[in-house]
């Protein structure tokens, strides 16, 4: 695994644009995989401001999200699927229907899983993966525990993560208690991975993905198997 470090989350998001942007410009029809939270929230900021100036296109991107809530609609400003609108798709030249995130309405969620994943597989999987960490190394919706071979698939969220998410909800018993994820089998076959980590409370998790063992209790762990993750952060190591 490659690390840069950084001084902050500004200089965090201008190195991860620059590597979002070589991955986009590269391929003719670049499949990239994309996180929400807090972290990256500058990044498509940037990117945005990017495309905006004609300086790198969305046109021919075909995307897939980690994951979504169970239950909530595309309208319900916590899902995923909205952030997404919000803060790139609706401000660049994307294909809407380009863009994939699972869909946490289907009626059948195990079914739904499972388009999910064989379009990614269809797609020739993820060329360029973003991801972010939780503070209890999960990665997507991936909680401690979840198998390393495991695809797109329908999870119970942790009382942690719901508590840690709750901040962008009206109160905790309104964070869902299921969301569907893509899978840590699904996200090591991206052919280059992108890990931000932001804020100095992550150090802790940080220093066991890189250094510790590789355990399904540290689901980003596995990235140290990874051929080709990059880490960005401001984390102090
Ligand atoms: C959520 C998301 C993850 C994200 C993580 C970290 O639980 N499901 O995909 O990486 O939180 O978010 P943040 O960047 O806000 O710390």
């Amino acid at each position: 695994m490659k690390i840069v470090k950084v001084k902050n989350n500004e200089e965090l998001s201008e190195k991860a644009t620059e590597l979002f942007v070589h991955a986009l410009s590269r391929l003719e029809k670049p499949v990239i995989g994309l996180a929400t939270g807090s972290t990256p929230e500058r990044m498509y900021e940037k990117l945005t401001e990017k495309c905006q100036a004609g300086d790198v296109s969305f046109k021919n991107a075909v995307t897939f999200n980690l994951d979504e809530y169970a239950g909530l609609t595309a309208g319900n400003p916590n899902s995923y699927r909205f952030y997404m609108d919000e803060k790139l798709f609706n401000h660049v030249d994307i294909q809407k229907e380009n863009t994939h995130l699972p869909n946490g309405l289907a009626d059948d969620l195990q079914k739904e899983c499972k388009i999910f994943d064989d379009s990614i597989t269809k797609e020739g999987n993820l060329d360029f993966l973003v991801l972010g960490i939780g503070l209890n190394g999960h990665i997507g919706f991936n909680e401690p525990g979840t198998s390393f071979d495991s695809r797109t698939h329908v999870v119970e969220l942790t009382e942690s993560t719901r508590e840690v998410n709750s901040r962008f909800f009206d109160s905790l018993d309104k964070v869902p208690t299921e969301a569907l994820t893509m899978g840590l089998g699904t996200i090591m076959e991206a052919k280059e991975i992108m890990l931000l980590v932001q804020g100095d409370k992550k150090a802790e998790i940080l220093k066991k993905v890189l250094h510790g063992e590789i355990t399904e209790e540290v689901p980003a762990s596995i990235l140290q198997r990874h051929p080709n993750t990059t880490i960005i952060t401001d984390v102090t190591l």
